[in-house]
């Protein structure tokens, strides 16, 4: 993994809810973010709109997906989980020997609030079988809901930390501090089954209690 230009992040799919958010909080935290579209009219004015919301001079444009993943070192994958494979075999050339973040959750409507996971065990586990070995991939975010990252309030929900390399999770546990939420070591690749399949669950429960962004925190432990 390379790490020569950590400052630098690129959000395939930034131009959509979760990604957006995630712009946000970064670029107020001082990253250089590279939104990536299949647009790049569209990549510019989300790139925009993140600016627009943070209000401050900040770092980030719009540009296609693949030239956003050629530009980063760090690479962050929010697209829907329907186009999770088509993505992902599509930016595999450029992504090797990075870090990919992928926020992914295998969600299979119409039965949203079931947990349908892919036949690699998660969808983290089936990016990762994707790209090869020679991409870290770190899964994290699936459980924040974007409304909570784009209002800029504390949030009410950590963020457990899933992916083979130790190394990797650490320097994403790094990412998620500076996003102002709590990041939590939760271990190898194979443990973010737990971790996506928890979205579903949250998913059922905001339509029980009639809310968008209900979230987990892990009690017991000294912050
Ligand atoms: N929304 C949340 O609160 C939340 C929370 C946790 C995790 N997640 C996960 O984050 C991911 C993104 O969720 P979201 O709500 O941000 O999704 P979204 O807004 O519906 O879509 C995100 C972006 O995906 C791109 N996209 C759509 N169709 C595509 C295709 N055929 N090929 C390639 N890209 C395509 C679009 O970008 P362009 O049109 O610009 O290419 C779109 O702006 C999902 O896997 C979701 O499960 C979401």
């Amino acid at each position: 993994m390379t790490t020569s230009n950590p400052k630098t992040i690129a959000i395939l799919g930034g131009t959509g809810k979760e990604g957006k958010g995630l712009a946000y909080r970064w670029a107020l935290a001082g990253y250089t973010i590279i939104i990536g579209s299949r647009t790049t009219d569209k990549a510019i004015s989300a790139a925009e709109e993140v600016i627009g919301l943070v209000g401050k001079k900040v770092h980030v444009k719009g540009v296609e997906n693949t030239i956003a993943a050629r530009e980063a070192e760090i690479v962050v994958l929010t697209v829907p989980y329907s186009f999770h494979r088509e993505m992902l075999e599509f930016i595999r050339p450029e992504v090797q020997g990075k870090l990919v973040i992928d926020v992914t959750v295998p969600i299979v409507p119409p039965k949203v609030t079931k947990v349908q996971m892919p036949p690699e065990g998660s969808a983290a586990q089936q990016a990762q079988s994707i790209l090869g070995e020679n991409v870290k991939v770190v899964a994290a975010f699936q459980n924040i809901s974007y409304e909570n990252l784009l209002s800029g309030e504390t949030v009410d929900c950590d963020v457990l930390v899933t992916g083979t390399d130790k190394e990797a999770r650490t320097l994403v546990l790094d990412l998620v501090k500076d996003t102002g939420l709590f990041g939590l070591d939760a271990g190898p690749i194979e443990n973010s089954v737990v971790v996506e399949g928890m979205t579903s669950i949250l998913i059922g429960i905001n339509k029980q209690f009639g809310v968008h962004a209900s979230g987990i925190r892990i009690t017991g432990i000294s912050r």
